[in-house]
């Protein structure tokens, strides 16, 4: 039987690669995204290679999104073997300009339902064979870049959360892993990074193998975390 796989922010970017990456190797995939049309057209694509699709158009930044995105999942699948938490909020201004509105949406769409996505997902992962849990964090995560403290603070709440609970879930058997990622070539990065040259950019493509092979490696050595820089970029910086 295929494994099963949430992916939110399926339909652009990192999480569109990633999808199709995991279609390509036999996984049934949940795809999760705002935008109901681009979920259908992706689903019709990935159906064309033998797996099942099943879409959930909605917004992480509801409350009630993690707990609907697990229950819809299960009721169409049986079950939950990877949870890819992609989606994710950009944010570039100074702090002078930020406001506690912008802050609760901001952690809501990338901290809030993350957090809330693994919580739930725990229980249906435990009755997987080889059950995975990879959140998309950011170079962020660990680093501080100016005019980017809301969306740092962020992934430095979805790093921190990750590193917990792979300890919590360790005895279950479920494997988490963190991946953060420098500029990648896609819509967000548009707007975060405006400087950066498209060909000095990390592809969507190098994400989606990343994660691929930390869904399918099941040895004794675990990755409990990828940083991943732009080439040309400091290494170990
Ligand atoms: N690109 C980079 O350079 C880079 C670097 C490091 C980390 N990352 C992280 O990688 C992840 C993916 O980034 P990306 O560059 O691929 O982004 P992207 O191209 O902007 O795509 C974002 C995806 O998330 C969905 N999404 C956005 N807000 C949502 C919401 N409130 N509810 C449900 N779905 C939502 C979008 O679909 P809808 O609009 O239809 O909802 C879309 O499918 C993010 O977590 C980002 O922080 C990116």
């Amino acid at each position: 039987m295929n494994r099963k796989a949430i992916i939110t922010g399926a339909t652009r970017g990192i999480g569109r690669e990633i999808a199709a990456k995991l279609a390509g190797e036999g996984i049934d995939l949940s795809l999760v995204a705002r935008n109901k049309d681009r979920l259908q057209e992706l689903a019709g694509e990935l159906s064309q290679k033998g797996i099942r699709t099943f879409t959930i158009a909605i917004d992480l930044e509801d409350e009630e999104a993690p707990g609907e995105i697990i229950r819809q999942t299960v009721s169409e699948f049986g079950g939950i073997d990877i949870l890819v938490n992609n989606a994710g909020m950009p944010h570039k201004a100074p702090i002078s300009e930020a406001d506690p509105g912008l802050w609760n949406k901001m952690f809501a769409v990338n901290a809030r339902a993350p957090y809330f996505l693994c919580q739930q997902a725990i229980p249906y992962l435990k009755k997987s064979n080889n059950p995975v849990i990879i959140n998309i964090g950011s170079v962020v995560d660990h680093k501080g870049y100016i005019n980017q403290s809301l969306y740092s603070a962020t992934k430095h709440a979805l790093a921190g959360f990750t590193r917990v609970l792979a300890k919590e879930v360790q005895e279950d058997h479920i494997r988490v892993h963190l991946i953060s990622p420098g500029g990648v070539y896609t819509e967000l990065v548009g707007e975060m990074r405006p400087d950066l040259n498209q060909e000095e950019m990390i592809q969507t493509t190098e994400i989606a193998d990343i994660v691929s092979f930390l869904v399918s490696y099941r040895g004794r050595g675990v990755i409990d975390e990828i940083r991943i820089r732009r080439f040309n970029s400091t290494p170990f910086d």
